[in-house]
């Protein structure tokens, strides 16, 4: 796929299938996400985090519901959540700019690889926010959630996005 046929194709998937993820598809989605550009290359302050376990699933799902007021899942019944995290970083706020480069990246191969995706930002905060849940999901001592994907097996299709300039450009 050309780059930006990736990009158009990347929306926000919002249901997903029982199907899982198969470990070639997760493999390709996670060096993606490695390959990104990270602030003064602090690689080692950076943490991915793949969370396939159907009951650690259910449980941050709705640690959300109650900690966003939500009714749905908003997990959208994907297989896979992959939440970025970050150590302390030298220049304060970077480590959100690290994740976004880290999660679109992702999400540009997983579409690649026919899979869905979409950002559900607050897995990070509740994930911080309830005891033991940062731990049970697999994020070391000294690392803070910032935020996560889903990726899985599409249960809806989105049309692809038209390459437009739907953001306020200003040119001098
Ligand atoms: C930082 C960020 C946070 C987002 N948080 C959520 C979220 O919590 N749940 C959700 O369903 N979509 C979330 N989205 C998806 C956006 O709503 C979606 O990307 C936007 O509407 C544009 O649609 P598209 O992704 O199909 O191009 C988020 C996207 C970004 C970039």
């Amino acid at each position: 796929m050309e780059l930006l046929e990736a990009i158009s194709k990347r929306r926000a998937i919002r249901a997903y299938t029982d199907e899982k993820v198969s470990e070639a598809k997760l493999e390709m989605v996670l060096k993606a996400g490695c390959a990104a550009p990270v602030g003064r290359s602090l690689y080692e302050k950076m943490h991915i985090a793949v969370i396939q376990e159907e009951s650690l699933l259910k449980e941050i799902s709705g640690a959300m519901k109650a900690n966003m007021h939500m009714e749905d899942d908003p997990l959208y019944n994907a297989s896979t959540l992959i939440i970025v995290s970050a150590a302390e970083m030298p220049y304060p706020g970077i480590e959100i700019a690290d994740t976004a480069c880290i999660l679109e990246n992702m999400m540009l191969e997983a579409t690649e690889q026919g899979l869905g995706s979409v950002v559900v930002w607050g897995s990070g905060m509740t994930v911080n926010h309830v005891p033991g849940l940062r731990q049970k999901a697999g994020i070391p001592d000294g690392y803070s959630a910032v935020s996560g994907i889903v990726v899985g097996e599409k249960a809806m299709e989105v049309e692809p996005k038209e390459l437009a300039f739907s953001i306020k450009i200003s040119r001098v």
